[in-house]
């Protein structure tokens, strides 16, 4: 056998996708996988650009390489393509550009699937601490509040203005702990959100931050009539907690504007502050302690949704969250 032929059966069997391009971006050369995962016409010569404006990410690369003409070697790794997940690297040849293709959709859905199972347990693990504490402790405070009441009963008529200090003082703990107990137990596990869906769950996490007087919340929604799968709703409820707990730890901000917004095929969380904002692109710099934009991350992973987060110093934050919802993808 010729060389030429080993190599043109060898192009041919790879297991992955090769695509060869001139420097006008017109196919050279491709395998039938490059073909398959690109969605390109069989015959030679058609443009690898107005054949992939269907993936984005890979057109938008293509027409930088194309205008600036210097360094087109880049990846592109595992990004949406025709329904499935494709790793692209692009180097440079002789008479112009190859791509080498892999369909990394199940390691892609692996990922994902243990992301969720990571995350289910965790939930899982919340909503017990949280019934714990609902049920454990809740109840005892209420037992200590009858029995401070029938201790005054108990003290008669007169009770020293000492004792009466005291029981009050004692009464106005119990409150608060009763407080801070319902509030623990609502952001382990949040029932409402359970029983009537995120939009209440949000309505009812921004009234008691507006009750606390820290902060004011506006939260505005649109399109959500149908209810989420409790999955993404969850996932979002979780995100705008983190978000929100950021806002009030660092951000010194009056102002929290919150949006959910329902598109036809995706949803979308919205939330910035007026705060005093920070570099993002430090974070990555020099790696810190905190853990919960990186969960943020996970969570928006396991829901096959983006993230985005800008801020600058004094400018506040703006944080957007796409979640796909049924038939979607972001
Ligand atoms: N709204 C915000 N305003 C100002 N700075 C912020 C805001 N959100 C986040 N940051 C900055 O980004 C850093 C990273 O946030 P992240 O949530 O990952 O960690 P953390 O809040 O410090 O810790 P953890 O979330 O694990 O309790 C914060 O330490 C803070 O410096
Ligand atoms: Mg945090």
């Amino acid at each position: 056998m010729e060389l030429k032929e080993i190599l043109e059966s060898t192009f041919h069997s790879l297991p992955y996708g090769i695509v060869a391009v001139d420097k006008n971006n017109h196919v050279l050369l491709s395998n039938e996988l490059g073909r398959a995962y690109l969605h390109l016409p069989s015959q030679a010569g058609v443009s690898l650009i107005e054949s992939v404006e269907n993936i984005p990410e890979l057109d938008h690369r293509l027409r930088e390489v194309a205008k600036n003409k210097q360094n087109p070697a880049f990846d592109l790794l595992a990004i949406p393509a025709n329904g499935l997940f494709l790793t692209i690297r692009c180097r440079p040849i002789s008479q112009g550009l190859a791509l080498s293709i892999i369909d990394v959709t199940r390691s892609k859905q692996t990922e994902r699937h243990m992301l969720h199972t990571m995350l289910e347990a965790q939930e899982e693990q919340r909503r017990k601490l949280s019934t714990e504490i609902h049920d454990g402790i809740g109840p005892l405070i209420s037992t200590i509040k009858l029995n401070l009441d029938a201790l005054k009963l108990e003290l008669g008529q007169k009770p020293s203005q000492q004792a009466l200090k005291m029981m009050e003082s004692m009464s106005e703990l119990l409150q608060t702990m009763s407080t801070e107990i319902r509030n623990i137990s609502h952001n382990l596990m949040p029932n409402v959100l359970v029983d009537f869906g995120l939009v209440a769950a949000l309505e009812n996490l921004c009234h008691r931050l507006n009750s606390s007087g820290k902060v004011q919340v506006n939260f505005f929604h649109s399109g959500m009539r149908e209810r989420l799968d409790l999955k993404q709703a969850l996932g979002l409820y979780r995100i705008a907690q983190e978000l929100i707990n950021n806002t009030l730890k660092y951000a010194q901000a009056n102002t929290i504007n919150i949006q959910l917004i329902k598109h036809p095929s995706s949803v979308v969380l919205v939330m910035e502050d007026d705060g005093i904002g920070f570099d993002p692109a430090q974070l990555e710099k020099a790696p810190h302690k905190g853990i919960g934009l990186q969960n943020i991350q996970t969570r928006v992973k396991s829901l096959g949704g983006t993230f985005l987060l800008e801020s600058q110093h004094g400018k506040g934050v703006l944080a957007t969250v796409e979640v796909p919802t049924k038939n979607g993808s972001v």
